[in-house]
Parts: C-alpha cells; sequence; structure tokens
C-alpha cells in the first residue's frame, strides 16, 4: 500500500502543484481546503485526488478531519503544511482580527496539524512533515506583520520538532519560497507586484511546480531535517 500524504490547502495554488506531485510519485493523497468547494470539486474531478474541508486553525476540527482521513485512506506517514492567508496591511492600520487569523492560520495550523500525525509517526518510527514558510519570513516584508511573524514562527518550529523526532526516523523540514505565481500573489496590486518583481534576480515570478519538486526532495531525503530550502528566484540570499 502507498503511504499516505495530506496536503493542507491542498486543492489550490503551490498546494494544488504539491498534491499532484505527491500523486505522481506514486503517495496516497489527501488534499485539504477550507472553503472554495467548486474549485475543490473541480480539482477532485480532474485529479482524481481525494478532498477533505476543514479549517487548519481549528485543533478539534484538524483532530477529526485526520482521524477520519486515516480510517478511509490509512495513517498520515507524510504532513505537508502548506495552508496559508494573507491580511496584508500596515501595522498601524491592522485589527487585531487580522493579526489574530493570519497566525492561527499560517502558524497556529503547524501544531494542529503535526500535533495530529506526530504520535503515529513516532510509534511507525518513520515520517515526513514539510512546511511552508516564506522569503517574507526571512526577510520581512512592508505590510506584512502578521504574515511575516508567523511564517517566521514556522522556521523555528520546523527546527524544534526536527530535534524533538530525528532519532525516530523523521524529517522535519521547511521551504521557503519567494514571490510564486499563484493567486495570493496575483492578488498584490499591480503596480506594488512590478516593483517586487524587478527585485527577483531570475527575472519573474516562480512555478509552484518549482516548489513542489522541492517538497518531493524533502520526502525522498533521510538526511536532511531542520533544514529551510530558499526557492525564491535569488531575491533573498542568506
Ligand atoms: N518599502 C518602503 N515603503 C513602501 C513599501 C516598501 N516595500 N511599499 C510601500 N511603501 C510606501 C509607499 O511608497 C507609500 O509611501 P508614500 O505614501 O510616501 O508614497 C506608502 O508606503 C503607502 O503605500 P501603499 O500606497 O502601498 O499603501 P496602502 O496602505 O495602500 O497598501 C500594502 C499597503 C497593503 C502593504 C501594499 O503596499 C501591499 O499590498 N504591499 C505588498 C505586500 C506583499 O508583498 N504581500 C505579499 C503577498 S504574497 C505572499 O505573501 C506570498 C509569499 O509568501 C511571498
Amino acid at each position: 500500500m502507498s503511504k499516505v500524504a495530506l496536503v493542507t490547502g491542498g486543492t489550490r495554488g503551490i498546494g494544488a502543484a504539491i498534491s499532484t506531485a505527491l500523486r505522481d510519485a506514486g503517495y496516497t493523497v489527501a488534499a485539504n481546503y477550507a472553503g472554495n468547494d467548486e474549485k475543490a470539486n473541480a480539482f477532485k474531478a480532474e485529479t482524481g485526488i481525494a478532498v477533505s474541508k476543514f479549517d487548519v486553525s481549528d485543533f478539534d476540527a484538524v483532530s477529526a478531519a485526520i482521524q477520519q482521513i486515516e480510517v478511509d485512506l490509512g495513517p498520515v506517514e507524510i504532513l505537508i503544511n502548506n495552508a496559508g492567508i494573507t491580511r496584508d496591511g500596515t501595522m498601524h492600520k491592522m485589527s487585531a482580527e487580522q493579526w489574530q487569523q493570519v497566525v492561527d492560520t499560517n502558524l497556529g495550523s503547524c501544531f494542529n496539524c503535526s500535533r495530529a500525525v506526530i504520535e503515529g509517526m513516532r510509534s511507525r518510527k518513520w515520517g515526513r512533515i514539510v512546511n511552508i514558510g516564506s522569503i517574507n519570513g526571512q526577510a520581512g516584508q512592508y505590510g506584512q506583520v502578521n504574515y511575516a511573524a508567523a511564517k517566521s514562527g514556522i522556521h523555528g518550529f520546523t527546527k524544534a520538532l526536527a530535534q524533538e523526532n530525528a532519532k525516530l526516523g523523521i524529517t522535519v523540514n521547511a521551504i521557503a519560497p519567494g514571490y510564486i505565481d499563484t493567486d495570493m500573489v496575483r492578488a498584490v496590486p499591480e503596480a506594488v507586484l512590478e516593483k517586487i518583481i524587478a527585485t527577483i534576480p531570475v527575472g519573474r515570478l516562480g512555478a509552484a511546480s518549482e516548489i513542489a519538486d522541492s517538497v518531493l526532495f524533502l520526502v525522498n531525503n533521510a538526511f536532511a531535517t531542520g533544514t529551510t530550502l530558499s526557492i525564491n528566484g535569488g531575491q533573498h540570499m542568506y
């Protein structure tokens, strides 16, 4: 039986590319989504990938949904914490809600989903967790204190969880994508986005498939743990 991979936010954008790449590599994939039933059903029809609707920021909803996925498909052995949202705005205009939604959805979700699968991975002595961070968690970004803080938190979360589980055959890594051609990035005002693209040495937005390739690399590599792969067209080097 093929291993089961859960991809949060797995029906659109970078997540959709990761879900299909894992399916093509022979894994049984469950793609989570939060609200867009139409897109999720179209994705399911097009790819044959199972979809699962739950709010990654809700601990109890996550636990219940992952239990159900495990009954339906088998134990989750690969977890890709990809779900994320933006609520951009300068901090002096930011509401508490804009802050909390982004922290809970982008960072809280990593705890909620990893907590639901980690005991099983530990008992089976094998697991892969890949967290999708961001260049903006590494370098900061004007208008994104909420997003930058949450994504930066993902990088610390990754290193701590990697240390706790390295002896048990479980690797925990992060990817820090730069600006990738997705709905999320296209929502940035065009004039602002043009200026951002001008700062990318490669001279273009990244493709979602270029992040998906990196996920497969990390899933296939037993010796890489606690690391962050920066895939950003040279926009931020460190
Ligand atoms: N550095 C310095 N100053 C900046 C700046 C920057 N990067 N961006 C804007 N400013 C300045 C502007 O020049 C302007 O100054 P003046 O008033 O002196 O002309 C001032 O800030 C106000 O700028 P805006 O008109 O843009 O202000 P706004 O309130 O309408 O919008 C904003 C602010 C929502 C943050 C908007 O600038 C924006 O959307 N920025 C892009 C944020 C971004 O990159 N989001 C990434 C989303 S994709 C993603 O997050 C995926 C990923 O992981 C990479």
